[in-house]
């Protein structure tokens, strides 16, 4: 019986640094994403600095999360692992963005995106690993391995009102509700929901501001419209994620790490 640190969007960015830095905290990984190469990319680091994993106790899996009938396969084939857990913690971090874009130049197709993968990909994934929750339930709890706890990555989009990110911004607002809502339900079974909401943080999902370009305007307006005058970084973010997946008397909440923007 292990704690499983089920985790989606782990090959990049905030999934990945969360997947490096807490694996020490688990007994079993489950790293979710569609590329599997950046996945493996993941597991090689962990499995170079945290000598207590083992080659099988890090699964690496890929799956587009926007589609559900690849959700439930892939639980499927989870089912063994997930049966097994003594708890587990899942953080739905994976999610697009496709830049700042008017509302009146938004299509049908990006409200689609942003509904099928940054919500119900969350939504879905939740539904189905839930049971093997509910089948092992704690009567009190103190920290990770005495309860199960859900994270979901939402956005400061989705607490205040961005230009240019409407469609973004609804559909974080949309996670973040649901997952107060969930945490209503779940709350008898000791299981905790909460949101962490990031704010502008250095990761590949703002190929906009490119690597090789840290110099350039358009970077550092944004770091000057921080109040702490720079980008978060990933770690900044992990902090809370793990602050929350040790926090067995928090749910319902939404956590902002966001470097003062929400002032
Ligand atoms: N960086 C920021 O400024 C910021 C601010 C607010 C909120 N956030 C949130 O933080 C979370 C992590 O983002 P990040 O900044 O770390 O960006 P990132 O490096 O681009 O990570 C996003 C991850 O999501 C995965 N993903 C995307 N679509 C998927 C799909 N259909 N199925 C499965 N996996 C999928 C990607 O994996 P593949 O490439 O393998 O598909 C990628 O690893 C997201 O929820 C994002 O909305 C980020």
């Amino acid at each position: 019986m292990k704690n499983i640190l089920f985790i989606t969007g782990a090959g990049s960015g905030i999934g990945k640094q969360a997947s490096v830095e807490m694996s020490s905290l688990f007994g079993q990984l489950i790293l979710v994403g569609r590329d599997i190469s950046k996945l493996k990319n993941t597991k090689e680091s962990i499995l170079q600095k945290d000598k207590s994993h083992a080659d099988d106790s890090i699964i690496v899996y890929s799956c587009d999360l926007g589609n559900k009938d690849n959700i439930i396969k892939m639980i499927k084939d989870l089912d063994k692992t997930l049966s097994q857990a003594l708890s587990i913690s899942l953080v739905n971090n994976a999610a697009i963005f496709n830049g700042h874009q008017n509302f009146i130049d938004s299509s049908t197709d990006d409200w689609n995106n942003y509904f099928n993968i940054n919500l119900m990909g969350s939504v879905n994934l939740t539904q189905a690993i839930l049971p093997y929750m509910k089948a092992k339930s704690f009567k009190d709890n103190a920290v990770i391995g005495d309860f199960h706890c859900i994270i979901n990555i939402a956005s400061t989009a989705g607490t205040r009102v961005v230009s240019g990110l409407s469609a973004y911004g609804s559909l974080k607002a949309a996670l973040i509700y649901w997952s107060a809502a969930l945490a209503l339900e779940l709350g008898d079974k000791n299981i905790c929901v909460n949101v962490v909401a990031p704010g502008l943080i250095d990761t590949p999902i703002h190929d906009f501001y490119s690597k090789d370009n840290k110099n350039s305007e358009h970077y550092k307006q944004a770091c000057n419209a921080q109040v702490l005058k720079k980008m978060g970084q990933p770690k900044d973010v992990v902090s809370a994620i793990k602050f929350l997946c040790k926090s067995s008397w928090v749910t319902g909440t939404t956590l902002t790490v966001d470097g003062g923007i929400s002032v």
